[in-house]
């Protein structure tokens, strides 16, 4: 289209504060170099993660209003079921307060023994965590392409449905306690899965008899990139879309501080299941709360349900993904390295091929995130071997296939300024690269080190 801007005014804004380089340089020594332990008042421009920090809309904020505040039956979550009812098609509908609320919930009813599988695209941390807290196994079978991040690929974030079929023939459908699809596949760089590979999936699933589910923080990104990107949906609505992507599942877990556009919220849903509807409503009263809040309170499920409706516009989605598209693309004319063709929620830049002269196990993407922090104030975070962490039963340093610098851009939060901005930087940074230096751990904590670990950069 000819005239595009962004499909929003702006009704309330939020100051800013740039503190200088020196403030910079004393403020993650004291963090231990680790921009997670940073204030976000020393932050400039914050691109830690898109869950729960973006902005919601005039209705959402006048649907807070309409909160019903009811222990049990509350009038916003029928409001919710009815919009999942109608978006995704699926029956079932229970609300969490994010989405690893639900996986809390999902998962050990549905690893029924100790060391079952769960196969997925790519993992996310805190679902891995809960496949493992449930005595589970998480296996990704991601495509190798997502790991070559030169190479232009359309559905970086789909299943090697070969791969996957092999492993279940070698070890039994019994051993498999059910598959997960990542959409978009954050770990992988925001990468869309097809349709023609979600299909492929479910039909191994209904080959071996083994159920899928979906990981749908990002499902409306990836609908849009099913729409731009694959044959036969070019003219298809992404309301259509999204419906179709549910229909080859029998429920979901999603985290809303997404899609959702909410800053909290989580959902569990069921297809058709009323037998495993009904003993997940079981356990999430003592997890999460009564199954009609699910932690929530009924103002955060009207926002919610007002956000899915908002989020399947094309309008809305054609600017974010292209905000997105736009910084890869600054990034891309400066020289720098970054994960190609550009995701859905996130730039992610390759470290190893910006910092080669930093081995991995000196982490050269969490180097990267500090130096962006001296530059500009920009924060970012490192997906790569500082969040892999170590073998938990050798305790052998394990080495990441990718170090990304992930740069996550909220929803509807920054203009295209910001993103000249965190472009400037970086390749300010690319320029002066031999400068940057690796760094080592001065305080470890075993599990989830990177949120609390301390380290120093290496002379
Ligand atoms: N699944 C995916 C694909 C996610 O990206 C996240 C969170 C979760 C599950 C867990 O949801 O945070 O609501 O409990 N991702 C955030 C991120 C934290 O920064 O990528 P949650």
């Amino acid at each position: 289209m000819q005239y595009e801007a962004e499909p929003y005014k702006i009704k309330m804004v939020e100051t800013i504060k740039k503190i200088t380089k020196k403030e910079r340089i004393e403020r993650i020594k004291e963090a231990g170099y680790n921009p997670f332990s940073l204030r976000s008042d020393d932050v400039y421009i914050d691109l830690l993660t898109d869950s729960g920090t973006g902005a919601m809309s005039d209705r959402q904020w006048a649907g807070l209003m309409l909160g019903d505040e009811s222990y049990a039956g509350s009038r916003n979550y029928y409001h919710l079921k009815e919009v999942v009812n109608d978006l995704i098609g699926y029956e079932f509908v229970i609300p969490t307060h994010q989405g690893r609320g639900a996986e809390q919930v999902l998962f050990p009813i549905l690893i029924e023994r100790q060391n079952q599988y769960v196969l997925g695209n790519m993992h996310f941390d805190t679902t891995k965590a809960h496949i493992e807290l449930a005595k589970g196994r998480a296996l990704n079978f991601v495509i190798d392409e997502a790991y070559n991040t030169e190479l232009e690929h359309p559905f970086k974030g789909n299943f090697d449905l070969d791969k996957l079929e092999e492993f279940i023939k070698e070890h039994g459908s019994e051993e498999v306690a059910f598959i997960l699809i990542t959409i978009t596949c954050n770990s992988a760089g925001g990468q869309p899965v097809s349709m023609e590979n979600i299909k492929g999936v479910s039909e191994i699933g209904d080959k071996y008899g083994i159920s899928i589910f979906f990981d749908a923080a990002r499902f409306a990104e990836n609908a849009y990139f099913i729409q731009q990107r694959e044959k036969g949906y070019e003219h298809k609505s992404i309301k259509d879309i999204v419906k179709e992507m549910f229909s080859y599942g029998m429920g979901l877990t999603m985290s809303a501080k997404k899609d959702g556009l909410v800053n909290i919220g989580g959902l569990l849903a069921f297809k058709e299941d009323e037998e495993l509807y009904n003993q997940a409503r079981s356990l999430v009263v003592p997890m999460e709360g009564f199954p009609t809040y699910g932690g929530l309170a009924g103002r955060d499920m009207e926002a919610l349900a007002i956000g899915l409706k908002e989020v399947v516009s094309v309008d809305y989605l054609t600017h974010r993904i292209g905000q997105v598209a736009y910084l890869g693309k600054l990034l891309d004319e400066g020289g720098v390295p970054i994960q190609k063709p550009v995701g859905g929620h996130a730039v992610f830049v390759d470290a190893i091929k910006f910092l080669p002269h930093i081995p991995q196990a000196q982490f050269p993407a969490h180097a990267l995130a500090v130096e962006l922090y001296i530059e500009a104030g920009v924060r970012g975070v490192e997906i790569g071997s500082l969040l892999l962490g170590r073998d938990p039963e050798t305790g052998e340093e394990l080495i990441s296939p990718v170090e990304f610098l992930r740069l996550t851009i909220p929803r509807r939060v920054y203009t295209d300024n910001h993103m000249k901005v965190i472009a400037k930087a970086l390749i300010n940074l690319y320029n002066r690269k031999d400068e940057i230096k690796g760094l080592r751990f001065t305080y470890e904590p075993k599990i989830l080190r990177h949120f609390t670990a301390r380290l120093e950069p290496i002379e």
